[in-house]
């Protein structure tokens, strides 16, 4: 960017998706690539933020100028994210956390029995991070979120910014093959203020780009 509007600014992103382990070598995860959180990091940067980058499980090569932390699983996720967004001014939760994990973790591989059925996988809840986020945020302090959708993408985003309490919501149109591991986004920015932003199926770097603009005009608004 030609003005770096984000100076002076410490911005957390977190990125990637989580992992839940069952064992030391296998974990319920997704297909999060990591690719929208590390743009919003790289644009971050370019307009002059100080940026931490909570990177979880993502195969991308470090942003040049931010500073990054490695995270598995939701609860590493949480811890760092609290501790990071103590003196942040903004927080993005672009990454993809399980909203469940594996009640136990086996101390060692679970091994199959021949003649016996497997054990089933009981799952517990994680914390909602974001939620978390939104009820504990400083006055002055800008919550986003990311939301994926397949229908209804507007009502199901708004609902979802209300019962979160972010200031912000990203809503994705997601689909066979659209924004999991791709290159491109087509999303819509909602903010708590009612204010609704289609983003044009594009670059996640320019997705990133305006979710940037509406984090700036949200520190406006607070004054
Ligand atoms: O509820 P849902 O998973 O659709 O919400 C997505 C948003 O909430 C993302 O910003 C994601 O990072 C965040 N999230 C979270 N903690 C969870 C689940 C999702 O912070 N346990």
């Amino acid at each position: 960017a030609l003005v770096p509007d984000l100076a002076g600014r410490h911005v957390v992103v977190t990125a990637g998706g989580t992992r839940e382990p069952l064992d030391p070598v296998r974990f319920l995860g997704n297909r999060s690539s990591g690719k929208q959180g590390y743009a919003l990091a790289r644009t971050a940067v370019a307009r002059g933020a100080r940026v931490t980058l909570l990177s979880a499980n993502s195969e991308l090569p470090d942003p040049a100028g931010a500073e990054v932390r490695r995270v598995g699983t939701a609860e590493e996720l949480r811890d760092a994210v609290l501790k990071a967004a103590a003196d942040a001014d903004a927080v993005v939760m672009a990454a993809a956390v399980a909203d469940f994990r594996p009640a136990d973790r086996a101390g060692q591989k679970i091994k199959k029995v021949e003649g016996r059925d497997p054990e089933p996988v009981v799952l517990v809840r994680n914390p909602d991070i974001l939620a978390e986020l939104s009820a504990g945020r400083a006055a002055g302090q800008v919550v986003v979120g990311f939301a994926a959708e397949t229908e209804n993408v507007l009502a199901n985003g708004q609902a979802k910014l209300a019962r979160k309490g972010c200031d912000i919501l990203v809503v994705n149109q997601v689909g066979e093959d659209r924004a999991f591991g791709t290159e491109e986004n087509e999303a819509v920015i909602l903010a708590a203020d009612g204010g609704e932003t289609p983003v044009p199926h594009g670059p996640k770097e320019a997705l990133a780009d305006r979710v940037w603009d509406a984090v700036t005009r949200r520190w406006s608004a607070a004054g």
